[in-house]
């Protein structure tokens, strides 16, 4: 089932975050965000269990997404590409660009976008301390 997320997600958020990128708990501002209309969190959850969420800025023309983690032991199942579904079912119709950042060595994610119809279209330099980030965005056809 994928949802908004809660205040009793926060725990385990954090942790799925801060396991991927060290800072995640003290740059994301998790009830900030859920009280902002511009970011959107939502979760993939089986069985009471949190297993993995997607996060998201969303201005009318422009979605830039911040982050997707799955937990560990639940990747290769589909969950990644379930929660970009639901974005894409959620997002609304004047959307015409979805860009994000990812580690030029992240080839998991760079996949997963791939698969998505994302394609890489810049290159930030030592955008995470010392290595390289790709840009990438997807166009919606109107
Ligand atoms: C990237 C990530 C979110 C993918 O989640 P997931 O639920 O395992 O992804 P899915 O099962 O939906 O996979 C969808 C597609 O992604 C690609 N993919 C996912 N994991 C992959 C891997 N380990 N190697 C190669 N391709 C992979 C494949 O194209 C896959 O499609 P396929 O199964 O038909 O081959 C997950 O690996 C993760 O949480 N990584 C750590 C966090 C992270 O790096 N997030 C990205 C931040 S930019």
């Amino acid at each position: 089932m994928i949802r908004y997320l809660k205040n009793e997600d926060f725990e385990t958020i954090y942790k799925l975050g801060n396991e991927i990128t060290p800072n995640f708990k003290k740059t994301m501002n998790l009830s900030e965000m859920m009280e902002d209309n511009y970011t959107k969190v939502f979760v993939y959850e089986e069985e009471k269990e949190v297993q993995g969420f997607l996060m998201y800025t969303e201005l009318p023309d422009t979605i830039d997404i911040i982050d997707i983690i799955v937990a560990e032991d639940y990747r290769r199942k589909n969950i990644a590409s379930c929660l970009l579904d639901y974005m894409f079912t959620e997002m609304p119709t004047s959307v015409q660009l979805i860009t994000l950042e990812v580690r030029e060595s992240n080839l998991p994610a760079i996949k997963l976008y791939e698969k998505f119809g994302f394609e890489i279209v810049n290159t930030r330099k030592k955008y995470y301390g010392e290595e390289n980030a790709y840009l990438m965005g997807r166009r919606l056809e109107k």
